[in-house]
């Protein structure tokens, strides 16, 4: 059984870039190998690994439904369509990506969903560990990729509307027909002078306590900008130390021997 890390929050709160560094924790530190999964439309997980994507899981769905696609002779549409997951994943060595691209219509051809809901659990429980970057928002946690995780991680800005928010997410993911078992408050971004006043009030008349907090971080808000891979980062980037630090003891070191290694 795999190890099923997602990510939720706020618009830009740096959920990508905390699902990124976790890829690199996973394979980096534990040694292990990941399945990345790309549930944003905007596709950004991609570009925070420094990998150019050809084709996304709308793409080739939109191709099947409007049968742009012809099934080849001798081979069943179930099949067929697994073969075409199988040509979206971007294959890395250490981990391998998957990008969702636009969720599904309301015309929606459950056929090609089910069978892609189905072959996407299948193919996750094949690598120790799935990090699902999540759009802003939750709802579509339960329609896209699983409907297990062992840990969220929500992220939140150092605001007091960011606080509120983050409070909400964790309400409606507990709503969800998705089984979560653990839900940790992250914050990012926080000033070097430390939390405001009123955004300590807030947590605590909340009730939320965040696990760990990273700061506002240079290196990683200039590879942002310009375009570079968080995989490139130095290794002892206060960032990603402090995450390592954080999984230290939250995910678990010995996976399934069956499952893949890096
Ligand atoms: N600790 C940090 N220090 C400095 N910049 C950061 C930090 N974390 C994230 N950023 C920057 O903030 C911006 C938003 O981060 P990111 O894209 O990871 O957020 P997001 O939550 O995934 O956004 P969206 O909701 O649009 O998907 C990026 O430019 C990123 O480089
Ligand atoms: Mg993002």
């Amino acid at each position: 059984m795999s190890f099923t890390i997602a990510l939720a929050g706020k618009g830009g709160t740096g959920k990508t870039t905390l699902a990124a560094l976790t890829i690199r924790y996973i394979t980096e530190v534990l040694g292990k190998s990941a399945f990345g999964v790309d549930a944003d439309p905007n596709n950004s997980l991609g570009a925070a690994l420094g990998i150019d994507f050809e084709k996304s899981i709308s793409d080739m769905r939109e191709g099947i439904i409007e049968k742009r696609l012809d099934f080849p002779a001798g081979m069943s549409k179930e099949r067929y369509i697994e073969y075409c997951i199988e040509e979206c994943i971007v294959e890395r060595g250490k981990f391998d990506l998957l990008v969702m691209g636009r969720p599904e219509g309301p015309g929606c051809y459950c056929y090609v969903n089910n069978l892609l809901r189905k072959y996407l659990d299948r193919l996750g429980t094949n690598y120790p560990f799935v990090v699902i970057d999540n759009e802003a928002g939750m709802e579509h946690l339960s329609r896209r990729t699983t409907n297990r995780v062992d840990l969220l991680m929500v992220v939140c800005e150092p605001t007091v509307i960011g606080v509120v928010t983050a409070k909400r997410i964790i309400k409606l993911s507990q709503e969800l027909p998705v089984s979560i078992k653990e839900r940790v408050l992250l914050l990012n971004r926080v000033p070097e002078e430390g939390l405001n006043e009123k955004v300590l009030e807030r947590l605590e008349r909340e009730g939320l306590k965040p696990r760990t907090s990273f700061h506002f971080d240079e290196e990683i808000f200039q590879a942002s900008s310009r375009g570079t891979s968080l995989l490139e980062i130095s290794r002892d980037n206060t960032t990603y130390k402090a995450l390592c630090q954080f999984f230290n003891g939250c995910v678990p070191v010995e996976v399934d021997s069956s499952l893949r290694s890096e």
